[in-house]
């Protein structure tokens, strides 16, 4: 990455604490979250863990402001999410989708909207993701893993001070999952903060500092990633750490 991709010592004082304040969420008459309050104050990787349709994917795009609460605030440093605020933060989902380009304009495009990312600052980036060879390949027909990645430095092009990724690394293959991992912990010693949604336990293990776990739209429990796996608050939580089906 670029050196202008640097430190970000103010990141605390601008976008954390992050606050959900009673929050739900309804769709066609399913409470989908349930007031669920929580605050993220940590500067290491929060990792979201919690079965199928817990609600995680939900919480994550609330968090982004692509769907609204019904009820309660998302606050950043106690003031609502505004132009200022979602220009800091950008999302990587679970299902990339390629422009019909090449590996380098799909991140030319991306850069367009940021006036200021140059040429060698994209494949700055694209070698940071392993696919400087492949810049010229059609992004369609780059792997899974590969597409993945390409979506990840996508999300950096704005050199987002919080990063949301949504199973970034579900079914891609070893050497994707390894490569993305080292960038996240990168990232994080850059002082980006990141929040990501797992189902991989070892990866949770590997990487969080802090562990939200959530059930049927519940916040079953939030803890240090330490305290989670040593001693969970919550019986659901308790099963799931032991690989039990949860219902
Ligand atoms: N737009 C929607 N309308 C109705 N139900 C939805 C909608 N989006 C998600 N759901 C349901 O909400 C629950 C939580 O979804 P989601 O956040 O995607 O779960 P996950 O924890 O697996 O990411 C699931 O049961 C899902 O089917
Ligand atoms: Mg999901």
């Amino acid at each position: 990455m670029s050196d202008s991709h640097t430190q970000k010592p103010d990141l605390v004082t601008q976008l954390l604490p992050i606050e959900f304040r009673s929050i739900s969420f309804n769709k066609s008459g399913n409470r989908l979250i349930n007031n669920l309050s929580l605050t993220i104050n940590s500067l290491g990787i929060t990792i979201i863990l919690g079965p199928n349709g817990a609600g995680k994917s939900i919480l994550l795009r609330l968090l982004h402001g692509l769907d609204k609460p019904d009820f309660g605030d998302i606050l950043f440093k106690d003031i609502a999410a505004n132009y200022a605020i979602k220009r800091k933060q950008a999302m990587v989902f679970q299902n990339a989708v390629m422009l019909r380009r090449s590996v380098k304009d799909n991140l030319a495009f991306v850069a367009n909207l940021h006036a200021s990312k140059q040429e060698p600052d994209l494949l700055a980036l694209l070698d940071e993701v392993g696919l400087y060879d492949k810049q010229h390949m059609p992004a369609r027909r780059l792997s899974g893993g590969e597409k993945q990645r390409l979506s990840l430095a996508r999300a950096l092009v704005a050199e987002p001070e919080l990063l949301l990724l949504d199973e970034p690394t579900a079914s891609l293959d070893p050497y994707s999952v390894q490569m993305i991992e080292s960038l996240l912990t990168k990232l994080q010693r850059r002082n980006t903060k990141i929040i990501f949604i797992t189902h991989d336990l070892n990866q949770a293990r590997r990487l969080a500092e802090d562990v939200i776990f959530m059930h049927k739209g519940r916040l079953e429990s939030f803890q240090s990633a330490e305290d989670f796996f040593k001693n969970p608050n919550s019986k659901f939580a308790e099963a799931f750490i032991e690989g039990k089906l949860i219902f």
